[in-house]
């Protein structure tokens, strides 16, 4: 019998889905059964709209280190996912229902998934529903449960790390404050590792509330050691104290009219203390470009660790990994949870023991 397994990858993109899809596509075809795989494009819309291509060797072939997805990706909200396929039909097909219909149509024996928070509670939703998925954990943020990394960090990291080596030498010569904001969504992870990994003085993360008057105080104390010059790293989703008090609509308002916090940190710092403050915020960046070795290796790892478990009919999972060993996680135990870093992470508590300032 021929197994018929169905690939997409949805959501952000990030370092890694291409070497991930080899590493299961190589290890089905390498198996002894017989197995046709299906890549949708452009992520649940492919299957939403049965539009995929066959997949052979060939195309698993000088993927390892090319960034991106060769299958295209794209967001679909899962909140959304009940709302009719075409506008123009309200009382027509559903989102959710035309994936299940592709799957139906196709005959497909499993469907695996690449992708983050989102593209996993989908994956548990079309699970719950009957189809034989497994999700495999990408997201430069690192925010899912159930895995300690998830691929993509590791080479934004990296990225992240490079840019504020950049960003010291220039502050340096001029003695200049810089902040840097760096992407991880709702989570810290990637301005914690990054700027640990870079020597950044001040860290501000989401799980971490700020206060902005001791942020200066760091400031000055590094000044009156003749430290000329001051790296912060912030991540996209760090708040101040006072934020973080505040009812959602009237923190939305308040950050309505700024870029991004980064220059809304600016603003508060230049705001108490006179001292030329610079903003380097290197985007998508973060996600660009060939995954790093350590992704290379976990996500063939992981590849064909999602392979073995098509093979033997293991659904209903999240390939994940805990401290050296790779892990079958339920769906149904993970999805819609998000991995924050906590007070007692090891990282972290190295970081303060070294004197970087968190803005507590
Ligand atoms: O989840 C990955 C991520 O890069 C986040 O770090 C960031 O907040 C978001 O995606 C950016 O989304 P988009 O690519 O839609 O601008």
């Amino acid at each position: 019998m021929t197994l018929r397994v169905g690939m997409l990858t949805s959501g952000g993109d990030a370092q890694g889905l291409n070497s991930t899809m080899r590493g299961v596509g190589r290890a089905l075809l390498n198996a002894e059964q017989e197995v046709k795989i299906l890549g949708f494009l452009n992520g649940y819309h492919g299957l939403m709209h049965s539009s995929y291509r066959h997949m052979t060797d060939i195309d698993f072939a000088g993927i390892l280190t090319l960034g991106g997805t060769i299958l295209g990706t794209s967001r679909q909200p899962f909140k959304l996912v009940n709302d009719p396929l075409y506008e123009n039909e309200p009382e027509g097909i559903t989102k959710l229902e035309a994936m299940i219909q592709t799957y139906d149509d196709l005959s497909l024996d499993a469907l695996v998934v690449l992708g983050g928070g989102g593209t996993q509670k989908t994956a548990n939703l079309l699970s719950e529903n009957g189809l034989n998925v497994i999700h495999l954990p990408k997201t430069i943020d690192n925010d899912l449960s159930g895995t300690d990394r998830t691929f993509g960090f590791q080479s934004a990291v990296n990225i992240a790390t490079e840019v504020i080596d950049g960003i010291h030498t220039t502050a340096t010569s001029h003695g200049r404050v810089f902040i840097v904001e760096l992407m991880g969504n709702k989570v810290g992870w990637l301005a914690l590792h990054a700027g640990v990994a870079s020597g950044a003085d001040v860290i501000l993360i989401p799980e971490i509330p700020y206060d902005p008057i001791k942020v200066v105080q760091a400031l000055q104390d590094r000044e009156r050691g003749k430290k000329r010059f001051s790296i912060i790293a912030i991540a996209e989703g760090a708040i101040s104290v006072e934020e973080s008090k505040m009812p959602k609509d009237e923190f939305e308002e308040l950050r309505k009219g700024s870029n991004s916090v980064a220059y809304h940190l600016q603003d508060q710092l230049e705001a108490l203390m006179i001292q030329e403050i610079r903003v380097c915020v290197p985007g998508h960046f973060q996600r660009g470009g060939t995954p790093s070795a350590f992704d290379r290796i976990l996500t063939t790892e992981i590849g064909v660790e999602a392979a073995n478990a098509v093979l033997e009919g293991d659904f209903g999972i999240m390939i994940g990994v805990k401290g050296r060993e790779l892990v079958r996680v339920p769906l149904k135990k993970v999805a819609g949870q998000v991995n924050y870093v906590t007070l007692d992470d090891p990282v972290l508590l190295a970081a303060r023991k070294m004197g970087i300032f968190f803005g507590d």
